[in-house]
């Protein structure tokens, strides 16, 4: 028992080390799925519709900055706004970390934008606030934080 603590206590501190300096480099907590397990192979079948034309980025963009007011949580630079007073559970996404741009599939990402993440400050966003045609071009612009 107490060796296993000394070994849990040495892992912490290797890990800490290892934490990177910026925020670039992802936290393992943040690719695991959002959606549950029972849906996210539907959720992964479904694909966006428009293409990743500077025409439906820039729709996405204003949606983003305007009406779907996300660039109050995730920030202008896309890279969540760190603390935010009040927000519960995780933080918001950092959209520039390829490690979790890689990890997700479009229809994941529209999964959580019909359905929220549970436990989380990341509401629904469609039907209330957005149709899923405004979601998909949204989740153009969440892509191209990645490039
Ligand atoms: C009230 C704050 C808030 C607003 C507003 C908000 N988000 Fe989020 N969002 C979050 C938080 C917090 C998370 C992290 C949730 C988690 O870790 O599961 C998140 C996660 C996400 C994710 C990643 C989910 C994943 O699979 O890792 C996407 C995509 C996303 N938000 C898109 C949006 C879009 C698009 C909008 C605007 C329509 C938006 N968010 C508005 C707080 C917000």
């Amino acid at each position: 028992m107490k060796g296993n603590k000394i070994k849990q206590w040495v892992f912490y501190v290797l890990c800490m080390g290892l934490w990177p300096v910026g925020s670039e480099a992802s936290d393992p907590e943040v690719l695991k799925p959002r959606v549950p397990q029972a849906q996210i192979e539907e959720a992964r079948s479904w694909k966006n519709p428009f293409p990743s034309t500077s025409d439906n980025i820039e729709k996405g963009k204003a949606l983003f900055h305007g009406k779907a007011f996300c660039v109050t949580c995730h920030g202008i630079n896309g890279k969540g706004l760190g603390e935010i007073p009040g927000l519960v559970g995780k933080l918001p996404r950092n959209f520039t970390d390829k490690a979790w741009q890689a990890e997700r599939e479009d229809g994941e990402l529209l999964w959580i934008l019909k359905n929220g993440s549970a436990g989380t400050a990341m509401a629904s966003f469609i039907p209330l606030v957005v149709t899923e045609e405004e979601a998909w071009r949204l989740i153009l612009y969440v892509r191209s934080f990645g490039k």
